[in-house]
């Protein structure tokens, strides 16, 4: 259709339930036959979650500090985004994996049930991060005004029950969270939180080192810890994505590095809306107790 061939809003469709940019469904097959090598890592997320801050972190990691190594190209290109299909120019996730050498740091959006599983069979370290439902359906609704590769978010009121419904990309947020919670001492993944991450960024990045069996000097993770904060990410053109072009990001409606911070629900949500939100939110989390926080 010409939706489909033009590099805009893109329409979703579902792969195994879950509603997936056409792309990504249309190569599904090839997505899914991915095999990674045992020493890949992925980090995993729901969008918006704080993905593109743990990729920086872990990269740091890998790279003892080294800003200058970190700088060697965006995020995009250190990364491959397993499941991204777009029309050219931009490459294809499993097209920049055929190109690198493993170790590689893999990003994913996809529902653990989608993930191949080669990932688990090989026993690949996993990264989760998750984000409290309210501030990330606030930093998606932004995100989805200015990628326009994403279909149009339509008005806050509605946007909220598409969130609640799971008629978003990539799918509910409430099962995304659920399921990679289930299996993370199973798989060995690392689940983090972002407000924990706001709330003492040392902590985190030497909870992740630890899981990625390094030792760091002090000195170096508190680099680490400078270099990935949201004012050091916001001015790093390989961190904030300013290399995709205006036409698929447009940061002019809203910046990829946008507030960063624990708690804008609260200058969005109405009571009503809050109180809607949290009693549906208690119906569908009630088979789990995941420790989100809304402030900190
Ligand atoms: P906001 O829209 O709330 O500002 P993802 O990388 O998964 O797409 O997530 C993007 C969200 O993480 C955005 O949230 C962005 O500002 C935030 N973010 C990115 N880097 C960050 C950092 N270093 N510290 C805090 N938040 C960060």
């Amino acid at each position: 259709t010409a939706a489909k061939d033009s590099l805009y809003r893109f329409p979703l469709i579902k792969v195994r339930g879950i509603p997936l940019m056409c792309h990504i469904a249309d190569n599904w097959d090839s997505i899914w036959a991915f095999c990674p090598d045992p020493s890949d890592i992925l980090i995993a997320t729901y969008p918006k979650a704080g993905t593109t801050w743990v990729q920086e972190i872990v990269d740091l990691l890998l790279h003892n500090g080294d800003a200058e190594v970190a700088r060697r190209a965006p995020t995009l290109e250190r990364n491959p985004f397993l499941e991204m299909y777009s029309p050219p120019p931009i490459p294809s996730g499993l097209s920049l994996l055929k190109r690198m050498e493993p170790p590689r740091v893999i990003k994913t959006h996809l529902a653990f049930q989608l993930v191949p599983e080669g990932f688990w069979e090989k026993k690949c370290k996993a990264i989760y991060v998750a984000r409290n439902a309210k501030d990330n359906l606030v930093s998606y609704y932004h995100f989805d005004q200015m990628n326009q590769t994403q279909p149009e978010p339509g008005p806050w009121e509605g946007y909220i029950h598409k969130f609640m419904n799971g008629e978003l990309s990539w799918g509910s947020w409430y099962d995304h969270v659920k399921e990679y919670w289930k299996e993370r001492e199973k798989r060995n993944i690392l689940y983090l939180f972002y407000e924990d991450m706001k709330e003492d960024p040392r902590r985190e990045v030497e909870r992740i080192m630890r899981y990625l069996d390094l030792s760091l000097n002090d000195d170096v993770i508190s680099r680490i810890v400078e270099l990935t904060s949201f004012n050091t990410m916001k001015d790093n053109p390989m961190a904030n994505y300013s290399c995709i072009p205006k036409v698929v990001f447009d940061q002019s409606i809203s910046p990829f590095m946008r507030k960063g911070v624990v708690g804008d629900w609260t200058n969005y949500f109405s009571p009503e809306q809050n109180e809607l939100f949290d009693e549906d939110y208690k119906q569908q989390m009630e088979d789990v107790n995941i420790p989100f926080r809304t402030n900190i």
